[in-house]
């Protein structure tokens, strides 16, 4: 049965939502000062924490969500937060992008997915992401087939992005406490 994001959100059903962004980003940008600043995607943004880093370490953050509550909580969020981001409602692997951006910033959308529907996942990314531009990514390496989350491997990570995409750097992050160890991040540059 594919999952009804929406009736999650709705329901209160989210125990993916841990009230604040994804350790691993926050250690990231804080790391980076000297970033050059521009657009990032955060696909599957939920409420938004992750977009709100972004925005606020300086970037034009745009969420898109298929969930027209995870947009809606996510803008209220960011309004009551004093932050300027925008959230739109839509579908990561089928849309075609308003306009290709600068960063997209993956955090617990390719593992909810549909694994059958990884291939458009990656034509999103190239998609959605100017040629050069970077795509930061916190995979979840687990072992379950039944999902979501779905798990994933380093080797499926490589061989699905590194035909289209050089690394830059690979790591294990800082993770939510439940998370410890099994996460990996990878940071990836479009190819032109
Ligand atoms: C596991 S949740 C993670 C949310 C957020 N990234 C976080 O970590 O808090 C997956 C999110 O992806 C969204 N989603 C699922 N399929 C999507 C799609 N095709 N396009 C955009 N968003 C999608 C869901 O509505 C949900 O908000």
């Amino acid at each position: 049965m594919p999952t009804d994001w929406e009736e999650r959100y709705q329901t209160g059903d989210m125990p993916w939502e841990k009230g604040e962004a994804a350790p691993g980003l926050v250690d990231f940008l804080a790391a980076r000062p000297r970033l050059e600043r521009g657009t990032v995607l955060v696909p599957g943004c939920g409420t938004g924490h992750d977009a709100r880093v972004w925005a606020g370490a300086g970037f034009a953050a745009t969420g898109c969500d298929i969930s027209p509550s995870a947009v809606r909580l996510a803008a209220e969020k960011t309004r009551a937060a004093g932050l300027s981001a925008e959230f739109i409602l839509g579908d990561f692997l089928g849309d075609t992008p308003p306009r290709p951006f600068d960063w997209i910033f993956e955090h617990t959308l390719f593992c909810a997915i549909d694994p059958g529907r990884r291939e458009d996942y990656v034509a999103a990314v190239r998609r959605w992401l100017k040629p050069g531009g970077d795509y930061l990514a916190v995979n979840y390496l687990i072992p379950d087939t039944e999902g979501p989350p779905f798990g994933t491997t380093r080797a499926e990570i490589w061989t699905r992005f590194s035909p289209h995409f050089a690394l830059l750097e690979e790591w294990v992050p800082r993770s939510y406490p439940n998370r410890t160890n099994l996460e990996r991040m990878f940071w990836w540059r479009r190819r032109q």
